[in-house]
């Protein structure tokens, strides 16, 4: 960069290929990732337009974190995130900087450790119930599967009693339809995402649905507030000690949006990573077979449980290397809130800024063969807090992320214990970049494995979930093996 001091957000290079009025929507449309990667020649960053607007795509992993360390300046916001407010309104992860910090005092006692043992009782028994639903042979469509395992695993650790059949399948349907028109709707002009189009109210109809489906919840737990040790109970519960009067409680249009965000934000990020990751073992049937015999030496013949979590070592290697290649959300946005300077630049308030895990985490300065799945390479190394971040970091770091690594690891566990992967076709599967990086359409063939013990104990796991979550009795129980620092 030349006269850095001076340096206007305008100075910096304009990406190739920009159309008159569309700017890059064309190249980002057709063929997101291969853009994105196409900039990863820039070092600090490189500014991107679409249509009128320009943003400002940051390359560099010391300026990301800054950006992620700065969050009164850079604060949520841009395309994505107005999006996504359409559908969750102030919830944590989309409320502004002035209202995060007591949302997250609110929020954080969801996660604690403590709770999390029991969330993962839910997930083996879940895990093990969706492994035992399926037949020899069976070719899966591995997202949709992966997608009611952990819509029934969220329901159960955040509303606890097994909810009607019927409402699953209706959030579920519901999801699937807000999920897959965001990323159509960040890209179209505010104008035309007004038209009454079919699609616009397919959209509409189960955003209105799904809100009335968590308010109809959340009142009947009103009705009965004691503690069902799940979410929406320490949710119900939560008290801001550090607001004016030491009292403040979420009303119950926080609470919907709560839910509302932990349901979304949790559910299909989550079936992503676990889809990915069987994708990554059906291609490398080597480490496949190594994690066979990981979960054949942990469980030896035992039923799936949290506390086998830190014996999984290769399991948890392969969901981290899975995060790195396929980081579900591979790219954010932030607006800078008022005129600030980065890496030399100055911003002027109103600025949009992208930051990219699925860049960073697939640059080859920073990772060895960055395209090779590779669980070992994370043998003796920790991921670094600026250049592996599917979690994103600093004050907005994803709240569920042990959360989501317990459950993706017990899931993984559970299903390569019973069941050998083998791809469908000789076609290389390419994700399908939506706002996450989905693996719809992802297919893979089954063949139950006959050798070990620890399947027998697994399919009398099988059945129905039980009513409640467990709270834990062993704070910090389900600790991940992976930890990843803010
Ligand atoms: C593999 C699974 C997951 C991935 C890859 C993931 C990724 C992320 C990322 C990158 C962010 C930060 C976004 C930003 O800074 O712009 C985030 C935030 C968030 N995530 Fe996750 N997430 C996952 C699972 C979950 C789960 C299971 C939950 C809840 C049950 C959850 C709830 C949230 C919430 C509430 C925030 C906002 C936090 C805040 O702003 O304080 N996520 N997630």
């Amino acid at each position: 960069m030349t006269d850095t001091s001076t340096a206007s957000a305008g100075s910096v290079p304009l990406a190739p290929r920009a159309w008159p009025l569309l700017g890059h929507a064309l190249p980002l449309l057709r063929d997101p990732l291969a853009f994105i990667m196409s900039l990863s020649g820039y070092r600090e960053m490189v500014r991107v337009r679409l249509g009128p607007s320009s943003a400002v795509m940051i390359c560099d992993p010391d300026l990301t974190r800054q950006v992620f360390l700065n969050d009164r300046t850079f604060d949520k916001g841009g395309p994505i995130y107005d999006r996504i407010r359409e559908v969750i309104g102030d919830g944590l992860s989309t409320c502004a900087y002035p209202l995060h910090r007591r949302q997250r005092r609110l929020c954080q006692p969801s996660f604690h450790p403590s709770r999390l043992a029991g969330y993962g009782a839910v997930f083996a028994r879940a895990a093990a119930a969706k492994a035992g639903s399926w037949r020899d042979g069976d070719v899966l469509d591995v997202t949709q599967e992966m997608m009611t395992l952990t819509t029934r695993a969220t329901m159960e650790t955040m509303f606890s009693g097994a909810l009607p059949a019927e409402t699953m399948q209706r959030c579920l349907a519901d999801t699937a339809v807000i999920v897959s028109a965001f990323f159509r709707r960040m890209m179209t002009p505010a104008l035309l995402r007004r038209l009454p189009t079919r699609q616009k109210r397919r959209y509409d109809d189960a955003r209105t649905r799904l809100a009335a489906t968590i308010a109809e919840i959340i009142a009947e737990r009103r009705a009965d507030p004691t503690d069902h040790a799940d979410l929406l109970s320490t949710l119900v519960a939560a008290v801001d000690e550090e607001s004016e009067d030491g009292r403040r409680q979420l009303n119950d249009a926080e609470l919907a949006d709560e839910a509302l965000t932990f349901f979304l934000g949790g559910m299909e990020t989550t079936a992503i990573t676990l889809a990915w990751a069987l994708h990554l073992l059906a291609t490398n049937p080597d480490v496949q077979h190594r994690l066979k015999a990981e979960t054949d030496r942990v469980l030896a013949g035992k039923k799936l449980d949290p506390a086998h979590l830190p014996s999984l070592g290769l399991a948890s290697r392969v969901v981290t290397e899975t995060l790195r290649l396929y980081p579900p959300a591979w790219m954010m946005t932030r607006v800078v809130r008022e005129d600030a300077e980065l890496g030399g630049v100055r911003f002027k308030g109103g600025s949009t800024i992208v930051l990219s895990p699925y860049l960073l985490h697939r640059r080859a300065d920073l990772y060895d063969e960055p395209d090779r799945f590779d669980p070992d390479r994370w043998l003796d190394a920790q991921p670094d807090r600026a250049t592996y971040i599917p979690f994103g970091a600093g004050a907005r770091k994803c709240i569920g992320d042990q959360f989501a690594l317990t459950e993706a690891i017990l899931a993984l566990t559970a299903i390569v214990d019973r069941w050998a992967l083998t791809p469908v076709g000789d076609q290389p599967f390419q994700p399908k970049v939506e706002t996450s990086l989905s693996s719809r359409g992802l297919r893979l063939r089954l063949t139950e494995r006959r050798s070990s013990g620890a399947g027998d104990a697994e399919r009398s796991a099988a059945a129905p979930l039980s009513a409640s979550v467990q709270p834990s009795t062993q704070p910090g129980a389900a600790a991940c093996p992976v930890k990843h620092g803010k």
